[in-house]
């Protein structure tokens, strides 16, 4: 038996957190024991690793590290958290995943191929069955966030390669990327991403 994998994405500020605890509130009232979690972090270990890696601080970063970073708290995550719960038939809401590190490490930072071969290494196989893509632009979802982390804070020019790099997975992925109007209001957002769930998950 396994369960679903769901995963949320898009740009800073998109309202993915935001959705994410709506969908939660409304499918545990319905008796579904959802797993919620997160990238980077999820797990002890995880968590600390996101630490280093969104301090304001840590202006030196190499990418390279950084999106070693990023796959070894996702190995973690994978290995301790979302696997074992997809085994046991559990529905597992993750807010990002493998795609942000092809958009914001592979595109963004410029690295290419060699994010894919990192991240199969710590996915083992574990791919979202579902990817609901927050479409709205970088500069307006920008806007929103009041504390920015050392990700938020990068040139506007940054955001929009990510962004560019999501709205191409999106094409190449069909099946499994689900793009959603992040410009509309919560409530609107809500009742389609629900209305899609209801219909997965019955
Ligand atoms: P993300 O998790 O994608 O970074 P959040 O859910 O934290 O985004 O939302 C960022 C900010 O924007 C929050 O202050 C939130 O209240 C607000 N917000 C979320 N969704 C919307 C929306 N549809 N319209 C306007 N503001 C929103
Ligand atoms: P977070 O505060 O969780 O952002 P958001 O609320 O928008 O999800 O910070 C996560 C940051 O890390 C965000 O800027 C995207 C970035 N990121 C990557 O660059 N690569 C990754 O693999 C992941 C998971 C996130």
């Amino acid at each position: 038996m396994r369960g679903y994998f769901i995963t949320f994405e898009g740009p800073d500020g998109s309202g993915k957190s935001t959705q994410i605890k709506l969908i939660k509130e409304y499918f545990e009232k319905k008796g579904f024991d959802l797993i919620i979690t997160r990238e980077p972090g999820g797990t002890r270990i995880s968590e600390k690793i996101r630490d280093i890696i969104l301090d304001n601080d840590h202006t030196e970063m190499d990418y390279i590290a950084e999106a070693l970073l990023y796959a070894a708290a996702r190995a973690q995550h994978v290995s301790q958290l979302i696997k074992p719960a997809l085994e046991e038939g559990k529905v597992v809401i993750c807010d990002r995943f493998v795609d942000s590190s092809f958009v914001y490490q592979g595109e963004g930072r410029g690295l290419g191929k060699c994010v894919k071969e990192i991240n199969d290494i710590a996915i083992r196989g574990c791919m979202p069955d579902v990817t609901f893509l927050f479409k709205i632009d970088p500069e307006i979802g920008n806007m929103r966030i009041k504390n920015k982390n050392r990700l938020d804070m990068e040139k506007i020019d940054y955001h929009r390669i990510v962004y560019n790099a999501y709205l191409k997975l999106e094409k190449e992925y069909p099946d499994r990327i689900k793009g959603i109007d992040a410009g509309r209001s919560i409530d609107e957002i809500h009742e389609e991403i629900k209305e899609y769930l209801e219909k997965l998950l019955k």
